[in-house]
């Protein structure tokens, strides 16, 4: 059984002051992108993990790994491949969207019959952005991450991601943003952006993590000026970065702007379609 686990792009991001908890409360439109990491399973009488990724961890500090013990019934197994196509810490969600995945399938193979929600509650407890991949293709995840609002995906389905090769640590932006923002007002109601055009809706998005990983990163800082000037259009930052993301109307446009990028150097630039699969196909 292979399946396809699409990567995620933050349209919109907005971070309010951290809780008692020390997550930050969030309001955020998430979509899947047509980028993905493949799994496969197969019958096997122990739990193995393989991935083709000497840089990811094949154990429990796998989330694929997690995810799969946290459903387990006793005595049973699976072998489990990884192909990693979703740069790994780049905001991209690839590990969450893996374990999502692997959530699901899982249940499917062991047939253990559990809900959707059900789901749900084990994937937030897995990482802030495992739940939103059990209901793709958009949704607005509100609390940590784990309130899940599903809606419809913008007209602008085409993008362009960046990969600059810098790792932007999530815990670090998260506390340089309240190092930079020590007060907040927070509301997590703000209206969804109803522009139809990506010309029309780029000007609209806001990341919040935006200002603290450009501090920590100013070489991404000036990567982000510098895609604006060539692209002549507004460039955001996926998560906690440090993938950058441009979005289009048409699959002509995208192509067009990854092969403009494509002379720069030291930055991969990947046009994507709208997505297909994912967890919940
Ligand atoms: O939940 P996850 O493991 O992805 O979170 C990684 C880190 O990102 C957390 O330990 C926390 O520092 C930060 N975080 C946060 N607020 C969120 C999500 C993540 O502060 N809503």
């Amino acid at each position: 059984m292979r399946i396809q686990c699409p990567a995620k792009i933050n349209l919109d991001l907005r971070v309010g002051p951290p809780r008692t908890d020390g997550f930050h409360p969030i309001r955020s439109w998430f979509v899947t992108v047509g980028l993905y990491d493949t799994l496969t399973l197969s019958p096997a009488d122990d739990l193995s993990l393989t991935c083709d990724d000497p840089a990811v961890p094949s154990d429990a500090r796998n989330l694929v790994w997690r995810a799969a013990e946290a459903l387990r019934p006793a005595g049973r197994g699976v072998a489990i491949t990884l192909s990693k196509r979703i740069p790994s810490g780049g905001g991209l969600g690839g590990g969450s969207s893996d374990a999502a995945s692997a959530l699901v399938r899982l249940d499917a193979f062991w047939e253990l019959g559990r809900s959707r929600d059900e789901l749900a509650t084990i994937a937030a407890t897995l990482g802030s952005d495992v739940p939103f991949f059990l209901y793709p293709p958009s949704a607005i995840c509100r609390g940590r991450g784990e309130v899940i609002e599903p809606v419809p995906p913008p007209n602008s389905r085409w993008a362009v991601l960046v990969l600059p090769p810098i790792h932007m640590p999530t815990p670090a932006v998260f506390r340089r943003l309240d190092e930079l923002r020590p007060t907040a007002a927070f509301d997590d109601e703000t209206p969804q952006p109803t522009a139809t055009t990506a010309a029309e809706l780029l000007p609209t998005l806001v990341n919040d993590l935006e200002a603290p990983a450009f501090d920590l990163s100013p070489e991404l800082a000036g990567m982000r000026g510098t895609l604006e000037r060539r692209l002549d259009r507004p460039v955001r930052m996926s998560g906690s970065g440090s993938t950058l993301f441009t979005l289009y109307d048409a699959e002509s446009e995208a192509r067009a702007a990854a092969l403009t990028l494509a002379g720069m150097g030291r930055v991969e630039a990947v046009p994507v379609a709208p997505p297909s699969g994912g967890a919940s196909a």
